[in-house]
């Protein structure tokens, strides 16, 4: 997705929308642009490719204080230099970034087309220019008042006017925008850790409302032009901004800070052998009677989902379904309200988990949300959050963040079950015990990765790999191809390995790759006759067990991954997948922290 960075200050306004632009290329991007105030005119400048190219465009030496940037993931239009972002009005009154999608704007171009207007770019965001432009008579805030109603879909929006050099006016509706107010200045951003400074304010802007900001203070109105009262948000140590430290990539140090996600999410949650999740509100009666559980999510956080549901099935003994959330409102989902909705999401801005989410809450389901950020909008508009403590997670594919969705969910199943009556004390206890080791389990296994580099020599020229599992292998299995495609780009694909004959053993040849999954305990002798079958048809195992006793055959390779209980396992057995993904996306001279056509937080449908 997009992402808007702004500044009105003391400062010089290009090293802090360069800065800024930075942060935000871990959302994603194929182009960026700036546009500053110099004598009084605004001047914009683009490049193709990563906002540091901005660089050698932009005048590093400009006296500008004020200016807006924005880093461009393309949804109208090519990704090219014309499409990038800030788009101006005709009469260069006003330049405008954008995140989000503007689903009306082909009527809106035509009407505007029609009115003599000539649009120089393919994207939506440059009707809002052409709209300001047509409505301004002097007062932006009262132009921003007249357009808003007019566009559909969701916008966060920058804004210059060039009749006011020493401000920003900004607006937003669905996508995300903070406003940050410190000693230097006033920023505009997407995303905190683009400005995030110990020191200053920090507001959130809501639906519907109109922000002016000046080096001095930001105010606030609603649509129809009346003050709001703006309270701070408090960010939290852990969305701070951190670089990678000692490691070479993002994703890598995300990978190694899995023991302490994982424990840190649970810090509040497993106290003194029990679990405690009090926001769910629900008493035993309210849990006993729950009709089905549904966990709602895209990618990675699907796949947690998808844990979930089985380890809601197991303990709970009754429905428990997993949804893609960009399926779940093509089915006609029987949530109402004796049903608990789990959403997932590690930015909570996830525009089709969103708009999911507020289909179940029209069916007046209980909303429980797992995000790791809790001034999303997600957590913003769910009934209880529970917060995933991952910190800041910055590479686009997901590790850290995953851990810690799995972490609240064991938790959430346990307590549920525990609840309802389904497992005993003594079930609740061995089973809150062993939670309270996993993570020290990550930790211990992530001490070696030898392994990893080795069989990242054997997929890094392979063009099809497979990976399979039963049960909870199965999760493992989709989140490891997942992992593999999106940083090595390789084809890859999960399957349920009791389903591999019923097609896909097609695509077996000698020498294919099948990555077997064999942690649960309840499946593992079926799953260990699916290697067999695809052995006999040439494979090259690569097996992922917790089985020590199990050996393999001589040419196979065994990853040994620590035992846990059937429920637990994907926390362990993933874990391989993803460095074994990291390793041979290293060894492709992949991009691994921002692969290309991706962004962390999709926040359009
Ligand atoms: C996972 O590695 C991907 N980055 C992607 O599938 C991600 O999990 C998905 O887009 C959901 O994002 P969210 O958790 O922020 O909602």
């Amino acid at each position: 997705m997009c992402g808007i960075i702004g500044y009105t200050g003391v400062q010089a306004a290009v090293p802090v929308i360069l800065q800024g632009l930075e942060r935000l290329e871990y959302r994603g991007y194929d182009s960026a642009g700036m546009g500053i105030f110099e004598n009084g005119e605004i001047a914009m400048y683009k490049t193709m490719g990563s906002p540091s190219n901005l660089k050698e465009k932009a005048p590093q030496g400009s006296a500008a204080k004020v200016g807006i940037g924005h880093t461009r993931w393309a949804t109208h239009g090519a990704p090219d230099e014309k499409n990038a972002h800030p788009h101006m009005s005709a009469d260069g009154k006003f330049a405008v970034v954008h995140n989000g999608i503007i689903e009306n704007y082909v009527e809106l171009k035509r009407e505007l087309t029609e009115k003599g207007y000539i649009f120089r770019s393919e994207t939506d965001t440059e009707v809002v220019a052409f709209l300001l432009e047509e409505a301004y008579k002097g007062d932006v805030k009262s132009a921003l008042s007249e357009i808003m109603p007019k566009l559909n879909g969701s916008y966060a929006l920058g804004i210059l006017c060039s009749d006011y050099p020493d401000t920003i006016f900004c607006a937003k509706k669905s996508s995300p925008l903070f406003v940050g107010i410190d000693a230097d200045g006033g920023y505009l951003a997407s995303d905190v850790a683009a400005f995030y400074k110990n020191s200053g304010k920090i507001y959130k802007l809501g639906d519907n409302e109109i922000g002016i900001i000046k080096k001095d203070g930001l105010k606030v109105f609603d649509i129809d032009g009346c003050r709001i009262r703006k309270t701070e948000v408090k960010i939290r140590e852990a969305q701070r901004y951190e670089g990678k430290g000692k490691y070479e990539h993002f994703m890598l140090k995300e990978i190694y800070e899995q023991p302490t996600a994982f424990s840190a999410t649970l810090e509040n949650i497993l106290v003194d052998g029990k679990i405690k999740l009090g926001c769910l509100k629900m008493n035993r009666e309210k849990i006993k009677h729950l009709n089905h559980i549904e966990f709602i999510a895209c990618g990675s956080a699907y796949h947690a989902g998808v844990v979930g549901a089985y380890a809601a099935q197991k303990l709970l003994n009754i429905p428990a379904f997993s949804f893609i959330a960009s399926e779940y409102i093509n089915r006609s989902s029987s949530a109402d309200e004796n049903t608990l909705v789990v959403i997932i999401s590690q930015s909570g801005e996830t525009a089709d988990t969103l708009a999911a989410m507020r289909e179940a809450k029209k069916r007046n389901a209980k909303i429980v949300s797992i995000v790791n950020n809790e001034l999303s909008t997600i957590a913003q508009e769910s009934d209880c959050v529970i917060l995933t403590k991952a910190g800041r997670e910055v590479a686009v594919a997901t590790t850290k963040a995953f851990s810690a969705q799995l972490a609240v969910i064991y938790a959430l199943c346990i307590r549920l079950s525990y609840s309802a009556g389904k497992i005993d004390r003594e079930k609740y206890k061995n089973y809150c015990t062993e939670l309270s080791k996993i993570s020290e389990k990550i930790g211990e296994f992530l001490k070696e990765n030898s392994y990893a580099k080795s069989i990242a020599e054997i997929l890094k020229d392979t063009d099809y790999c497979s990976f399979i599992g039963r049960g909870f292998d199965y999760c493992t299995a989709m989140e490891g191809a997942l992992k593999l495609k999106e940083i090595s780009y390789a084809h890859c694909e999960a399957y349920a390995a009791g389903e591999l004959k019923h097609g896909t053993i097609s695509l077996i040849e000698n020498g294919t790759p099948v990555v077997a999954v064999v942690c649960d305990s309840s499946v593992a002798t079926k799953t260990l006759g699916n290697i067999k079958e695809c052995k006999a048809r040439g494979a090259k195992i690569i097996c992922i067990t917790n089985d020590e006793n199990y050996k393999g055959d001589a040419d196979d390779v065994i990853v040994y991954v620590p035992k846990t209980e059937d429920i637990f396992s994907v926390s362990l057995s993933v874990l391989p997948l993803q460095l074994i993904a990291y390793y041979t996306a290293k060894l492709k001279g992949c991009s691994i922290d921002k692969p290309k056509n991706l962004a962390k937080s999709v926040t359009v449908e």
